[in-house]
């Protein structure tokens, strides 16, 4: 097993021995760690699962993870390639938005995956995940451009240590929003091809 895996198999046990989370979300069936490759270039952020996520204990297997699935192999790339994860690692029950209370509570968790990966391009999938890094802006005016972020903003201790603190990042759609809208499907995908700079 490689370095990354060791520490991202420690993450996910720290996550699970955290009870407050899990009562947080009282009819989630599964945590919903994240999957792919630790040494991918690009890392995709997703908000939180739905219920095919809950029950396989994966992240985008249902209708949005087909659009993603697409558009991957659009640019040649397929899952194994890629490492894909979410903001909130359990199920809202009912399928809700997750609080802005609730994304707080996982960013550390979020931020330390970021660190062991350490990707070229960080993509986040939707208003949700996207908030978490800018602050200042909607998902209709940033969409598809690149922004570094410096972790310092985030004011955790623990990022003090690491070695890499400002990452590129390029927020998208939520693919979804590509089945509600289908005038999105050619800015979806033509945002997407942007990561073909980054690989
Ligand atoms: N939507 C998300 O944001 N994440 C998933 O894992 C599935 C659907």
């Amino acid at each position: 097993m490689s370095q990354k895996e060791i520490s991202l198999n420690k993450l996910r046990d720290k996550i699970i021995s955290n009870k407050r989370l899990i009562e947080m979300f009282p009819d989630a069936t599964n945590l919903v760690f994240g999957e792919g490759n630790p040494d991918s270039k690009v890392l995709f952020i997703g908000e939180a699962p739905g219920k095919n996520e809950d029950l396989q204990g994966r992240p985008f297997v249902g209708a949005s993870g087909k659009i993603l699935d697409q558009s991957l192999e659009n640019i040649n790339l397929s899952r194994s390639d890629v490492y894909i994860t979410n903001i909130v690692k359990y199920r809202p029950e009912d399928n809700r938005d997750p609080s802005d209370y609730e994304k707080e509570q996982f960013l550390p968790y979020l931020l330390a995956q970021i660190l062991i990966i350490k990707p070229k391009l960080l993509v986040t999938l939707g208003r949700h995940s996207m908030s978490c890094f800018i602050k200042n802006g909607t998902i209709n005016s940033v969409h598809g451009k690149i922004v570094n972020i410096n972790f310092n903003i985030f004011g955790f201790d623990f990022l003090t240590k690491s070695s890499q603190k400002v990452f590129n990042l390029l927020p998208l759609f939520h693919p979804a929003a590509t089945i509600y809208n289908r005038n999105l499907k050619n800015v979806w995908q033509e945002d997407f091809n942007k990561i073909l700079n980054y690989i």
